[in-house]
């Protein structure tokens, strides 16, 4: 629900086989799975990955390892123009594959150059490319699109895909929304690398993930090309347009940082954003190497979505951000942007570690104890309001209740506490070990719930951490004992 994200302000269908031939004529052959030309005869790839929250959210078939992503958006008409050139591998042979994208208009798709057919249902657009994909074949994509993108609403009421601004837009995909502005798998299982350009009326700017490779003004136009190479989830994928105040910095490192802040919020943020730097050295010490090529923040002005977004190396804030939630959005860089779920039954991983992190940072920084904040959440005396002390016993962080409730209370607070029970159980320094090794283990990658239990389990064999799991992890109702 968008009212607990307070502390943030700031059925799978299968195609039926498509006869791409005379029936008669070709009879045989289709038997034998291969064309009348002799070639593969695929089958369609799925329409959902099955995600136990979001079914058709991501498609079967293929894996993505880039997008190509060229927009021009126009705030006075709202009208976003693209072309997203997708590199991706087949992982069956495929006689037609599935991409997500809600609302535009597609104008045209190729695949490997050559003209495909498509047809939309919903949330899919389904292409069948002129020859059939052989499995492990890659194969590139081109989607050309246009229209008013939209804002998506989600199950619990918060808005994402595409937002427009008092200047320009924003842009925002968790858990579904980056199928309103460019057309994907989108699911955080397939990570991939992207680079995207934007062109925007001179006087704005488009500010996006990874690093600013050009900006280049022509025709009362300005083109900005960004390039992010570590995997990203699509739910990740940003880009604000407006006008922004821009300052970049290096950290002791020598990390970039590129902060983009809307003006009107200028002031307010500059002392919290003035931190990223001591952030990013105290984030690196507590865990780990940090993932990324650069770091920084896209500060806007938004009426309406109050919560901010961990996108990948940029978080954006939908105005001025407090140091908790910055320090929330830069610990979301190790947990859930490197280390990204499985599903979105795994978000939990996410939002426990990077509520975690507050709790460690108020620790080493002269603020509460992280046990304090357990007590508190545990005596229900933590927030100002009851209802929200009560949410955090409504379902167990593990298995949310349904998709409506991903982002509630017990997913943060319930999943820092399941955290702060196995530091309890294996003391400080294995607890350091643990937050570490898990950002090393699966750098860049995807892990499920099962994974991290196991993971613990192996970290400290002599433990036994099964009523955690059982009461904390996996269990209804608040645990008998804190
Ligand atoms: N994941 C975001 C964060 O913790 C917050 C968020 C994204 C959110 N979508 C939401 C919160 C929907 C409430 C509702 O930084
Ligand atoms: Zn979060």
């Amino acid at each position: 629900m968008v009212s607990w994200a307070r502390h943030r302000i700031a059925h799978v269908y299968r195609f039926a086989p498509i006869a791409r031939a005379a029936a008669v004529g070709c009879a045989l052959s289709l038997l034998a799975l291969t064309g009348c030309d002799g070639g593969v005869r695929g089958t369609p790839g799925g329409s959902g990955l099955r995600d136990p929250y979001f079914p058709r959210a991501g498609n079967g078939g293929y894996d993505v390892s880039h997008y190509d992503l060229t927009l021009a958006y126009d705030p006075d008409r709202r009208h976003l123009t693209g072309t997203a050139v997708i590199t991706a591998r087949a992982t069956k042979d495929l006689s037609a594959f599935n991409l997500d994208l809600q609302g535009l208009e597609v104008r045209g798709v190729t695949v490997e150059g050559k003209t495909a057919r498509f047809s939309r249902a919903g949330q899919e657009l389904t292409v069948r490319p002129h020859d059939d994909l052989v499995k492990g074949e890659t194969f590139r994509t081109t989607v050309r699109y246009a229209g008013q993108p939209q804002t998506v609403v989600d199950p619990d009421g918060s808005k994402e895909g595409w937002l427009p601004t008092a200047d320009g837009a924003l842009a925002l995909g968790q858990p579904v929304g980056s199928m309103a502005w460019f057309p994907g798998n989108n699911h955080p299982s397939d990570k991939a690398a992207y680079d995207l350009s934007v062109t925007v009326p001179q006087g704005l700017r488009a500010v996006s993930n990874g690093e600013l490779r050009s900006e280049t003004t022509r025709g009362g136009r300005t083109t900005f090309h960004w390039h992010t190479a570590e995997p990203m989830a699509s739910y990740l994928a940003t880009v604000a347009i407006g006008r922004f105040e821009i300052t970049r910095s290096t950290t002791k490192s020598g990390l970039p940082v590129y902060v983009a802040v809307d003006p009107t919020q200028a002031e307010a943020s500059r002392a919290v954003l003035a931190k990223i730097p001591e952030v990013m050295e105290w984030a690196e010490d507590t865990f780990g190497p940090y993932p990324f090529s650069s770091t920084g923040a896209i500060v806007d002005r938004l009426k309406d979505t109050v919560y901010a977004l961990e996108t990948q190396s940029r978080p954006v804030y939908p105005g001025a951000p407090n140091l908790d939630t910055l320090v929330h959005e830069i610990a979301h860089q190790w947990y859930g942007n490197s280390v990204s779920p499985r599903s979105w039954r795994d978000v939990w991983l996410n939002e426990a570690f990077a509520t975690y992190a507050e709790w460690l940072w108020a620790e080493d920084n002269g603020g509460a104890g992280a046990q304090q904040t357990f007590d508190e959440l545990y005596r229900g005396d933590h927030y100002p309001d009851g209802a929200h002390n009560k949410a955090v016993w409504d379902f167990p962080p593990g298995r949310p209740s349904s998709a409506a409730h991903i982002f509630d209370p017990s997913v943060y607070d319930r999943g820092a506490m399941v955290l702060h029970k196995i530091r309890q159980t294996v003391g400080d320094d294995t607890f350091h070990d643990i937050a570490q090794g898990w950002a090393a283990a699966h750098r860049h990658g995807n892990a499920s719930t099962a994974d991290f239990t196991a993971y613990v389990e192996k970290k400290a064999p002599d433990k036994d951490f099964s009523k955690i799991w059982e009461d904390w992890l996996y269990g209804n109702g608040k645990p008998a004992h804190p």
